[in-house]
């Protein structure tokens, strides 16, 4: 029309793109992964740091761990009716950098106390982490999904297809994390 000038849409920056986070994130995680493997398995520091690193590590589990107990909690309550949609997604958001904190935290400090990888054990542990890591990430666009539906959204309102997903994560993410909780436990004591 005459006099108006047309604004092209705003180009989103390329990695705030669906189809391109959630490939960048899972290659930057497991490479996160890999890294932290490898100088673990060819690296051994000193005592001290030793000791240091296995409190850190702990201190990582809870703050990861703690915040993922509470996600999954609320998102239980959610599908039980129990609780708003709102809530959910509210705590979700608030939560997910103090688990991807505690995260990297895992894989620096399990770096630092030199991890068994031929230990079958070990092995178990560390798909676990790798698998937890890239279940929350493929999480990403079925949170987006589900923040857009309205307020008081029942989890029985959702799609089937939704239902299912969220509930196999649920589920995974349980399973990974107190797998690697307790081989993690059971190494240390059967190390001293
Ligand atoms: C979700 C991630 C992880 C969880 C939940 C986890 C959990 C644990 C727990 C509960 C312990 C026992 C601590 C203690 O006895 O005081 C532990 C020990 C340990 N973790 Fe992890 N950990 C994780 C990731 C990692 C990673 C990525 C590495 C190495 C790259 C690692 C290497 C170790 C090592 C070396 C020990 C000492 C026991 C052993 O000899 O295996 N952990 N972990």
């Amino acid at each position: 029309m005459a006099g108006q000038t047309m604004t092209a849409p705003a180009e989103k920056p390329a990695l705030s793109r669906p189809g391109i986070l959630i490939p960048a994130l899972s290659v930057a995680a497991a490479a996160a992964w890999c890294t932290s493997l490898a100088v673990g398995h060819t690296h051994t520091f000193d005592v001290g740091i030793h000791r240091l690193a296995l409190s850190a590590h702990v201190l990582a589990m809870v703050l990861a761990f703690g915040s993922v107990i509470v996600v999954d909690w609320v998102g239980f309550l959610w599908l039980v009716g129990k609780r708003g949609l709102r809530d959910t997604s509210r705590l979700e958001q608030a939560a997910a950098p103090l688990i991807w904190a505690g995260l990297a935290g895992l894989l620096v400090t399990g770096a630092l106390i030199h991890p068994d990888i031929t230990s079958p054990a070990t092995q178990l542990k560390m798909c676990c982490v790798l698998g937890l890591m890239l279940n929350g990430i493929s999480l990403i666009p079925v949170m987006r999904r589900l923040h857009l539906l309205p307020e008081g959204t029942m989890f029985k309102e959702v799609s089937g297809s939704l239902r299912a997903r969220l509930l196999v994560a649920l589920v995974l993410s349980q399973a990974f994390w107190w797998t690697a909780i307790m081989v993690g436990f059971a190494n240390s004591i059967s190390r001293r």
